[in-house]
């Protein structure tokens, strides 16, 4: 392990997307690199899964392997930079690095949402570093803010647009009424989907960002497991006319917020939100995440929360304060475990679940197109406890004897809005209830 002045040597686990960014800069850099730590960084291994791929540049002679045990078991080398993603095998490759007292840089969100606690906790006993600013935001630095700046707030929320491809989805779709596949295949083209895309498309990967993040800011641990998750598939082109017509955009928000009674609300879902609020505008592959905290007040910090560079950017960041900082090692504090006890004295799992959520609501609905539909479903949202705002009737369809209703509520609880809904689907003047949307103001 390197502590004077010699050369500090990375292993690189993976060299796909990000890791070519990585591997770009640790060599176009050099001198700057040199110059900012004070330090020679020197690319000795890149481990990769098929070493005959072709590779753009083509990586010099020795460099790649397929053998995991070349960077773990090699004593040279200082630091693990893993970008290859998934659970298995990177989160045990980060284990024995951690073990071998190697210093460890993640871009994996999967790993940290799964791992994390214990991760860091091993880093703090070998004393070294695992640092995580890419698994969460790209480009954008929140988790040191979280992590320092901001750790003096008691963080009341933390409202996010955390997946790229969603968004790039969302804003091809809004704008240009794209098909949801066109605009799909053009965010993995862009190097910017997982490489499962459903990860994104379905809330996953922006559950496991909410993990990271939430944790952060509420002191406890927010298992991904327990935060409600549900992706943009059911979104079609007339909800976002209807939508625009209401005055909202739609974006897939990842949401933490603390409640009164000592829970933390997580979840991700597409959510209205008012077009002249700042989240409304953030576009494309940008990311947002505005923390609402006692000190700090309300901060947005916007970026790009995908791609190459913006994602090296992140890894390289950890990676040099790593190189500034050797000989002062133990790194962060790790993340709470899910039993520990949170400043609100609750179990520090103690999420709330969605069905006590309290939102305002826009339901779309396929009826029959005659007298006395509006009063029965209004009935039935009346006794559930749910008082309608609006209701507008649109794309009427005289052939097939149908309208659409769009529907928004004011706050009500989600357990009531559910069952009302499960009831108004069974009317039989009710063809379909196309959706339900989450209103944040
Ligand atoms: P990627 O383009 O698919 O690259 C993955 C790399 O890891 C490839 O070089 C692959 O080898 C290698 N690899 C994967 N599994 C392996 C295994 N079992 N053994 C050895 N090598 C293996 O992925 P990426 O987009 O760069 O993402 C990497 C990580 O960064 C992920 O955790 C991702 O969530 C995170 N991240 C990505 C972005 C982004 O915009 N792409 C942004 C933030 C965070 P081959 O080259 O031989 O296939
Ligand atoms: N697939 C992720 C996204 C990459 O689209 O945001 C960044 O983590």
């Amino acid at each position: 392990m390197a502590t004077g002045n010699e050369e500090i040597n990375i292993g690189l686990m993976g060299l796909g997307t990000v890791g070519g960014g990585v591997a770009a800069s640790l060599v176009e850099n050099a001198e700057a690199i040199k110059r900012k730590t004070g330090r020679t960084v020197q690319l000795r291994r890149a481990l990769v899964r098929d070493i005959s791929r072709h590779r753009d540049p083509e990586p010099p002679d020795g460099l790649l392997t397929t053998n995991p045990e070349d960077i773990l078991a090699d004593p040279a080398i200082d630091i693990v930079v893993e970008v290859m993603g998934g659970d298995t095998p990177a989160g045990e490759y980060l284990e024995r690095a951690l073990v071998a007292g190697k210093h460890v840089v993640t871009a994996n969100k999967e790993v940290m949402a799964r791992r994390g606690p214990a991760l860091l906790a091993l880093a703090q006993e070998r004393r070294v570093n695992l640092l995580f600013e890419a698994s969460a935001g790209g480009g954008i630095p929140i988790v040191g803010c979280l992590m320092s700046q901001l750790l003096a707030n008691d963080i009341r929320s933390v409202r996010s647009i955390i997946n790229g491809t969603t968004n790039y989805i969302l804003t091809r779709m809004a704008r240009q009424q794209a098909p949801f596949a066109d605009a799909l295949s053009e965010a993995q083209s862009l190097g910017y989907a997982e490489a499962d895309p459903t990860n994104d498309v379905e809330g996953i990967d922006a559950a496991y960002k909410l993990s990271v993040l939430g944790s952060l800011a509420f002191h406890r641990a927010i298992p991904h497991q327990s935060i409600y998750t549900e992706g943009i598939s059911r979104l079609a082109p007339e909800d976002f006319r209807y939508a625009a017509e209401l005055g909202y955009a739609i974006k897939s928000l990842a949401i933490a917020a603390a409640q009164p009674d000592g829970a933390v609300c997580a979840r991700v879902h597409p959510v209205l939100v008012p077009e002249d609020h700042l989240l409304a505008k953030v576009d494309g592959v940008y990311n947002a995440v505005e923390v609402t905290g006692d000190l700090c007040g309300q901060i947005i910090l916007h970026g790009q929360g995908a791609g190459r560079d913006a994602t090296t950017s992140a890894v390289m960041g950890d990676l040099l304060n790593i190189v500034r900082g050797l000989g002062n090692t133990g790194g962060p504090p790790p993340l709470p475990q899910p039993n520990d006890t949170g400043r609100h004295g609750v179990a520090d799992s103690d999420v709330q679940p969605i069905g006590e959520l309290s939102s305002a609501y826009y339901m779309r609905l396929t009826c029959a197109d005659q007298a006395g539909v509006l009063a029965q479903i209004a009935r039935i949202l009346g006794d559930g406890n749910i008082s309608i705002a609006t209701v507008i009737q649109k794309d009427t369809d005289p052939g097939g004897g149908t309208a659409q209703l769009v529907i928004t509520s004011y706050p009500s609880r989600e357990a009531d809005v559910q069952t009302a809904l499960a009831a108004v689907a069974k009317l039989d003047v009710v063809v379909s209830v196309n959706n339900l949307i989450r209103i944040e103001e």
